[in-house]
């Protein structure tokens, strides 16, 4: 892992823990806001088939890693079969408060579908890609605002955990693709990634688009009003993805690395909360 600017000591410990309410949240769980909770819930219904895709798209590399880079994807596996399952459960959970998740599921599925049939390295590109976006959502979502301030502990604990763990892995995808690219220009594989990104960035909005938008019609709210709250939640107050915008941004710059911004202080400051 030569050109890797991941740090030599990191150790990305996969915590096993299950989160379990004693009921299902409510309806509207983040402070009775349904544009907060459709984001979020949006979120949780991508993860289980996008996560298998991540997962697939990097075991694919894993046996021409470097012992290094084997363990820590043998970590990042470990660390996202777990978050599938727990946001399996989570969506559960929605459901039995009348959320159908079913548009949702074929939405994605017939995404993740067409993005299988893709060769392997375009795989792994939409997978650093998607896996930049959980990463940085995550650091903005630990790092700055309280965005889970109103949501019930139980599903607190549960983003953060997750958004801790994302951060933790969030260069493994990230160093297979340097290694999968070792032989090209770095031209070629600036321009590859850059590609990528603007193409699953598109992808990755789409999805917020309708993802939200089921879920605000079966809230019987899918209207204009609806949409400018959710624009206002997610670009001016509390505003996660303009808060997240400059590091989407870095993603271009050649020699961008995941770990040029090492936050790990970051998740150590938030897992002590997690021991709650
Ligand atoms: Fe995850
Ligand atoms: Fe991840």
């Amino acid at each position: 892992m030569a050109e890797t600017q991941t740090p030599a000591d990191l150790f990305i410990r996969p915590r096993d823990i299950v989160f379990k309410s004693a009921s299902p949240p409510a309806r509207w769980w983040l402070g009775g806001d349904p544009v907060a909770t459709a984001f979020f819930n949006a979120l949780s219904a991508s993860f289980p088939q996008g996560e298998r895709f991540f997962m697939d798209a990097v075991r694919h590399h894993r046996d021409t890693a470097d012992p290094r880079l084997k363990d820590l994807i043998a970590a990042f596996l470990a660390q996202e079969a777990v978050h599938s399952r727990e946001h399996l459960a989570l969506n559960g959970e929605l459901a039995e408060r009348g959320y159908d998740f079913a548009p949702i599921e074929r939405y994605l599925k017939k995404r993740f579908d067409f993005g299988r049939r893709l060769p392997p390295l375009s795989r792994l590109g939409a997978t650093i890609a998607l896996e930049h976006f959980t990463a940085i959502l995550a650091h903005a979502l630990l790092s700055d605002g309280d965005d889970l301030a109103l949501a019930p502990p139980e599903l607190k604990r549960l983003w953060h955990w997750h958004a801790i763990e994302e951060i933790e892995h969030k260069a493994v995808a990230f160093d297979a693709y340097l290694a999968a690219t070792r032989r090209f220009s770095r031209p070629r594989r600036w321009c590859m990634r850059c590609v990528s990104m603007a193409l699953n960035t598109i992808v990755f909005l789409q999805y917020l688009r309708f993802g939200t938008r089921e879920l605000f019609r079966q809230d019987g709210i899918d209207n204009r009003a609806t949409r400018r709250a959710l624009r206002r939640y997610l670009w001016s107050k509390p505003g996660i993805l303009r808060r997240a915008a400059p590091a989407y941004f870095a993603y271009y710059r050649p020699g961008f690395h995941p770990w040029r911004v090492d936050d790990r202080a970051l998740i150590a400051g938030v897992e002590a909360s997690l021991r709650g």
